[in-house]
C-alpha cells in the first residue's frame, strides 16, 4: 500500500500549488511526485534556488532528484514535453527522472489546431479539450503508442509498493469538468477523485493540502465576478492586484480577472475534497493595496461582501468561518512564491 499526500487547487487554478508542492517535495519525505490531471494548459511557476522556473507538464520532483510521473489522468503533447525536458536539462536537472504513464493520452497537433479555433470557453488553446474528447470516444492515442516515450513509460499504479507519493493537481476545483461552472471549465477532473483515477485506492490517500489565494482569479471567456455591475467600484483595486500579484496566465499571458476571496466557495471545495490543511497564498499582495481586506461570505446578506479594515480581522474572519464548517482543518497564510 502507498501513502499519497495530495496538493489541489481550491479556486480556479493559479493558487500557487506549484510553490506548495515544491516546498513539500524538498522535505525528502517522498519517493516520487505525480501529476494527476491536465496537460500543457497548466503553468506551474516555481522558484528553485531563487531561479524562476515555469513548467507545464513535468512534476516538480525533478527539482529534488525524485522520479516525476505524468499520470494517466494527464494529456501529453510529445513535442511540448520534449522541449520542456530540454529546457529543464539546460537548467541542470536530471530529466531521466521524468516518467509517463503508459495510459496517459497524447495531444496531437490536430487537437491543438482544433482548440485554437475556440471562441466560447477561452481555453488555453493547448488541445486539452479535443484530446480528452478523443480519450472518452475511445479513439485516442496513448503514451504507449509513441516511440519517443518508450524509455519513460511506467504503470503509475504499480510503480512500486509502499511508496510515499506526492500528488500534484493542475487547475482548480471550480474548473472541474463536473463541478465547475460548465461549460467554463477545463476538460479534466481537478478534485480528489482524479488522484484515485490514476490507479490508486482512496485508502492510500493520507493528507490533502488545499491551496487558495487571498483573493480569486479566473482566466477564460466568461465575465467573472460576484459584483457584475461594479457597484463597489473595485476596478482600481483589481488592477493593482493584477499588477502586484502578476496575475497573468503562465501559459497564455492573458490578464486574469480578479475578485475578492469567496469563503463559501473555498469551504465547499475543502469539504468536497476532504482538505486537511488549507494554505492561503499571496497575502502580501493585499497588504500593498488600500481597502483590499475584503471577502464574500453568505453570512452577510447584501451581495455577500464584507470589508475589513485590518489584515488581522480579515484573517480571523476566514479562519473562524472555515473552522466552523470544518472543525479540524489546519489553516496557514503565506506570501507570494520565492
Ligand atoms: P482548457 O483547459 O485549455 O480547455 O481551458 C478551459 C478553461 O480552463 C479556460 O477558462 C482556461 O483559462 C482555464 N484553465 C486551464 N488551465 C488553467 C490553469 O492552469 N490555470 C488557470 N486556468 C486554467
Ligand atoms: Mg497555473
Amino acid at each position: 500500500m502507498n501513502t499519497i499526500d495530495v496538493v489541489l487547487g481550491l479556486q480556479y487554478g493559479d493558487e500557487g500549488k506549484g510553490k506548495i508542492t515544491n516546498q513539500m517535495a524538498r522535505t525528502g519525505d517522498y519517493d516520487y511526485v505525480l501529476r494527476y490531471n491536465g496537460g500543457s494548459n497548466a503553468g506551474h511557476t516555481i522558484y528553485v534556488n531563487g531561479q524562476k522556473v515555469v513548467t507545464h507538464l513535468v512534476p516538480c520532483g525533478v527539482f529534488h532528484n525524485l522520479p516525476s510521473v505524468i499520470g494517466s489522468g494527464c494529456v501529453v503533447h510529445v513535442g511540448k514535453l520534449l522541449s520542456e525536458l530540454e529546457y529543464l536539462e539546460g537548467l541542470g536537472f536530471d530529466t531521466n527522472l521524468v516518467k509517463v504513464a503508459y495510459n496517459a493520452h497524447i495531444v496531437t497537433d490536430e487537437h491543438i489546431e482544433e482548440d485554437s479555433k475556440d471562441t466560447t470557453i477561452g481555453t488555453t488553446r493547448t488541445g486539452n479539450g479535443p484530446c480528452y474528447r478523443d480519450k472518452v470516444m475511445r479513439v485516442g492515442k496513448r503514451a504507449e503508442d509513441v516511440q519517443e516515450l518508450k524509455n519513460r513509460l511506467i504503470d503509475a499504479s504499480s510503480y512500486g509498493d509502499n511508496n510515499k507519493i506526492l500528488a500534484e493537481g493542475a487547475q482548480g476545483y471550480w474548473l472541474d469538468i463536473d463541478n465547475g461552472d460548465y461549460p467554463y471549465v477545463t476538460s479534466s477532473s481537478c478534485g480528489i477523485g482524479a488522484v484515485i483515477n490514476n490507479g490508486f485506492s482512496h485508502k492510500e490517500i493520507n493528507e490533502v493540502t488545499g491551496v487558495a489565494k487571498a483573493y480569486s482569479t479566473y482566466v477564460g471567456a466568461k465575465s467573472y465576478g460576484r459584483d457584475p455591475l461594479n457597484l463597489n467600484d473595485n476596478t482600481e483595486k483589481f488592477e493593482a492586484i493584477r499588477e502586484i500579484g502578476q496575475e497573468f496566465g503562465a501559459t497564455t499571458g492573458r490578464p486574469r480577472q480578479i475578485d475578492w476571496f469567496d469563503v463559501d466557495e473555498v469551504v465547499i471545495s475543502c469539504l468536497r475534497n476532504g482538505v486537511d490543511k488549507l494554505i492561503i497564498n499571496k497575502l502580501d499582495v493585499l497588504k500593498q493595496i488600500q481597502g483590499a481586506w475584503n471577502v464574500y461570505d453568505s453570512d452577510v446578506s447584501f451581495m455577500k461582501l464584507i470589508k475589513f479594515t485590518t489584515e488581522e480581522e480579515f484573517k480571523n474572519h476566514i479562519v473562524n468561518q472555515i473552522s466552523l464548517a470544518i472543525p479540524k482543518i489546519k489553516i496557514e497564510f503565506q506570501d507570494s512564491p520565492l
